[in-house]
């Protein structure tokens, strides 16, 4: 089976999870990739019971539109029930590294609003240790030469991704080799850096559920007790 058709089962996994704890009033965060994006073809059959959805991104609230399904401010959501995206690492913790599309912020605001964060995912993002996918962090566009030699010197060798700008008009630096056996403390020290937007690593507020799409069918995995 390939990567995409089992992030496609991961998505149809997510689908099978949030549609009978739909309610009348229930708003669905949705975040943005290529997982996501089967997890919104999907969603076309259930648009008249979702009464609203807040997206994490411009291209993501573009598919959702297309469908008919009703985009809104996450100001103006009451709360958001659930919240359904993909990562670009996972470990056992539920902890992520995100933001290979560049819409970290959007997501991990909507995630930090979410009553519960679904990842989806096929399996190869499950790894023991987060940090061979290269963290991104995003940057008010004036401060990326300083907040690159501020990262340099804690070890991480930052990368300028090019011709790249967020939905928030910022920039990405995308950080190869940091050490991130402690995720938690990374977390913290780099919105720290002053210039810092966001980064990429989702610690404070982990997935609650990751759907793991494999060979051998749908694995969930919940937080450590
Ligand atoms: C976007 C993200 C995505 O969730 C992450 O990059 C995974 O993408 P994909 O589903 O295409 O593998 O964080 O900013």
């Amino acid at each position: 089976m390939t990567a995409d058709e089992l992030k496609k089962q991961a998505a149809e996994a997510a689908l099978r999870y949030v549609e009978p704890r739909l309610e009348r009033d229930t708003v669905l965060g949705v975040g943005t990739g290529s997982t996501v994006n089967h997890f919104i073809a999907a969603l076309g059959d259930l648009r008249s019971r979702i009464d609203a959805a807040v997206s994490s991104s411009d291209e993501s609230s573009r598919r959702l539109e297309e469908l008919g399904i009703s985009v809104i401010d996450l100001n103006a959501a009451g709360s958001v029930d659930f919240y359904v995206d993909g990562a670009d690492e996972a470990n056992r913790h539920l902890q992520l590294i995100k933001g290979g599309g560049g819409a970290l912020t959007r997501e991990k605001i909507i995630a930090a609003a979410a009553k519960e964060f679904i990842c989806i995912a096929d399996e190869s993002k499950l790894v023991p240790v987060l940090g061979k996918f290269p963290l991104p962090v995003e940057v008010i566009p004036m401060a990326r030469s300083h907040v690159a030699r501020k990262i340099s010197a804690m070890g991480g060798i930052p990368v300028y991704r090019d011709e790249f700008v967020t939905d928030n008009g910022n920039h990405i630096l995308d950080i190869h080799k940091l050490d991130l056996r402690d995720p938690r403390t990374m977390e913290a020290q780099l919105d720290h850096i002053t210039g810092v937007v966001c980064n990429g690593l989702f610690v404070r507020r982990a997935a609650d559920r990751l759907l793991l799409a494999g060979a051998q069918g749908i694995r969930t995995l919940l937080p450590d007790a």
